[in-house]
């Protein structure tokens, strides 16, 4: 009886805690952080669908594109699945892993209008989680160019609390090559716990309330530093409150090579990215705790209501008072 109660009790925490969660990113589908984080949610009980690009869509920012034909034309990444596959599908073995030949903003339209809608009876969707990217996504000047972010604040604006995750570690890696569930200083395997913990807190901290776990039009942006084998002193990065705009902040730039006549890329700093109009002006930026602290994630809390505040939407409208 008193064992009976008890697996009762558990099977209640678990199906309260049990959530609908949409996993996308920008690395493609077949990327070794997004399978990570797939197997570690639902291992903590959640339903997950993993729907992403195709192949790498790394800096696609919100672009959106849908498939031209219903067959791919080139291969997925690392050939998974090569040319001639159907332009959309899942894992044979796993009717959650989906792959569609898109960006990151339409692979989520995708899951939602067509995997969740089409095949999953509309089921409701709690929450988007997109990454872990690989590389880190800090600073404004990466907020509209990252295809992670892109698929976040498309989750926002459609009313999906969202958060978008990025780790420190480049290696463009193939699941097949690198997963390794049981190797715990595999960076994916930290990334894919340290994920799970964040998702099971945001759940948690809403309490009984069976309402949204972030207020609508607002999403997170976490970046984690470099971890495990890419960094042996840290495997259990603490969570650090930051904001997007600060010190250290950069965006793209190129350098002109006037004896080559060519463009090389690279990355540039300016103080428009470190003024501080909204939100909580004494906290670190992303840039300054993952990139100049010692084994610590950032988490920026963002708006997609894009307006400059009051004080500076008075002031510029005062300029250009006389055309009114
Ligand atoms: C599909 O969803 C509708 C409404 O949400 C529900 O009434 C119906 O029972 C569901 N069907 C299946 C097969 O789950
Ligand atoms: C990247 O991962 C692949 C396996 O997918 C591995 O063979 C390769 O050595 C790794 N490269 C680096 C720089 O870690
Ligand atoms: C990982 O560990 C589990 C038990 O925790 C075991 O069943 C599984 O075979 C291990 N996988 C590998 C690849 O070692
Ligand atoms: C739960 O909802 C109530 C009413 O909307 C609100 O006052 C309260 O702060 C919420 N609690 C949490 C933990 O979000
Ligand atoms: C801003 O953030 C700092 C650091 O977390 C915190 O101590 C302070 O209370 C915050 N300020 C406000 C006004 O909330």
């Amino acid at each position: 009886m008193q064992f009976l109660t008890h697996s009762i009790l558990l099977f209640l925490a678990a199906a309260v805690i049990a959530k609908n969660i949409i996993l996308s990113n920008d690395d493609g589908w077949a990327a070794t952080n997004i399978r990570a984080t797939y197997y570690k949610l639902k291992e903590a009980g959640h339903n997950v669908f993993l729907v992403a690009p195709v192949s790498q869509r790394s800096g696609y920012g919100g672009k959106f594109d849908v498939p031209s034909s219903s067959t791919l034309q080139t291969d997925g990444e690392f050939k998974y699945p090569p040319a001639g596959s159907p332009s959309w599908g899942h894992e044979e073995d796993d009717d959650h892993i989906w792959y569609f030949n898109g960006t990151p903003a339409s692979s989520i339209a995708f899951a939602l209008q067509y995997v969740i809608k089409e095949k999953f009876n509309g089921t409701s969707i709690d929450l988007v989680v997109a990454g872990p990217n690989e590389g880190t996504n800090m600073s404004p000047g990466m907020f509209t160019l990252s295809g992670t972010i892109g698929a976040t604040y498309n989750s926002v604006y459609r009313g999906y609390p969202a958060v978008a995750f990025s780790g420190s570690n480049s290696n463009n890696s193939f699941f097949k090559d690198s997963l390794d569930l049981n190797d715990t200083s595999e960076p994916s395997t930290i990334y894919a716990n340290k994920v799970t913990q964040f998702v099971e807190q945001l759940f948690q901290g809403q309490g009984d309330n069976s309402s949204r776990v972030l207020p609508l039009g607002v999403g997170l942006n976490v970046n984690f530093p470099k971890v495990g084998h890419d960094d042996e002193s840290c495997t259990d990065p603490k969570w650090v409150h930051t904001r997007l705009s600060g010190e250290y902040a950069s965006g793209s730039d190129l350098k002109y090579n006037a004896e080559k006549n060519s463009f090389e890329s690279t990355s540039g700093s300016w103080e428009a990215l470190t003024v501080c109009h909204n939100g909580n002006c004494s906290l670190p930026s992303e840039n300054s705790i993952v990139d100049h602290s010692k084994c610590a994630s950032a988490v920026s809390v963002f708006s997609i209501d894009y307006d400059a505040n009051l004080d500076i939407t008075n002031r510029v409208e005062g300029v250009l008072d006389s055309l009114f």
